[in-house]
């Protein structure tokens, strides 16, 4: 792992709360990370920045119920992503997001975010179209950790109550 990249500790989570309403301006995702804690689904939680200090980067997998082909799958979502204004555009977030990537015991991963920046990870919507889900491409993107994991005629991906969808 990058150097100043480390587990999320409890003692963290007012600093990620400041870096959360700060790079989304407002507490949606903040309140997200609260929930999904609360209901004990993070698989991964890595933090960028010395404990007590201020939170530079933060991002979050959380499990997710995937059926593939009847065939229930490990899968986790990729969600919360931030990174502090003044830390960005040096790399702090891909690093963030290959270390969570490289920690999780997921077989697939799903992330609703931007294409352009999550396909230089691997994800594409392509993985998606057999899926029933709440979101759509192309925003809506997949990566098969496990190779052939999202190989399947039909499946759904059930977001767990904590995401308020
Ligand atoms: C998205 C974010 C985490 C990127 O963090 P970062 O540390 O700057 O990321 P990296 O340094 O690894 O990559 C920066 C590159 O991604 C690009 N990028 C950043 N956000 C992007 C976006 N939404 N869409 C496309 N490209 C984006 C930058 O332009 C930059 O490109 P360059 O390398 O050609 O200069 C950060 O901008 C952020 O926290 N944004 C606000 C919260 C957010 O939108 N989170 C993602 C939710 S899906």
């Amino acid at each position: 792992m990058r150097p100043g990249l480390r587990e999320a500790a409890p003692e963290d989570a007012a600093a990620i709360e400041t870096l959360l309403v700060d790079a989304f301006g407002g507490d949606e995702e903040a309140a997200l990370v609260r929930r999904l804690r609360k209901a004990r689904l993070v698989e991964v939680e890595l933090v960028a920045g010395a404990p007590e200090g201020p939170c530079h980067g933060h991002v979050l997998l959380s499990h997710l119920d995937v059926v593939a082909d009847q065939r229930r799958i490990r899968a986790v979502a990729l969600a919360p992503l931030a990174v502090a204004e003044a830390e960005r555009r040096q790399g702090l977030g891909a690093a963030l997001v290959a270390a969570a990537l490289a920690r999780s015991e997921a077989e697939a991963v799903f992330v609703l975010g931007d294409p352009a920046y999550y396909c230089r990870f691997g994800f594409s919507a392509r993985p998606c179209a057999p899926f029933e889900a709440p979101f759509r491409p192309p925003h809506f993107m997949a990566l098969a950790l496990a190779p052939g994991a999202l190989n399947a005629r039909s499946g759904r991906v059930t977001y767990p109550p904590a995401f308020g969808l």
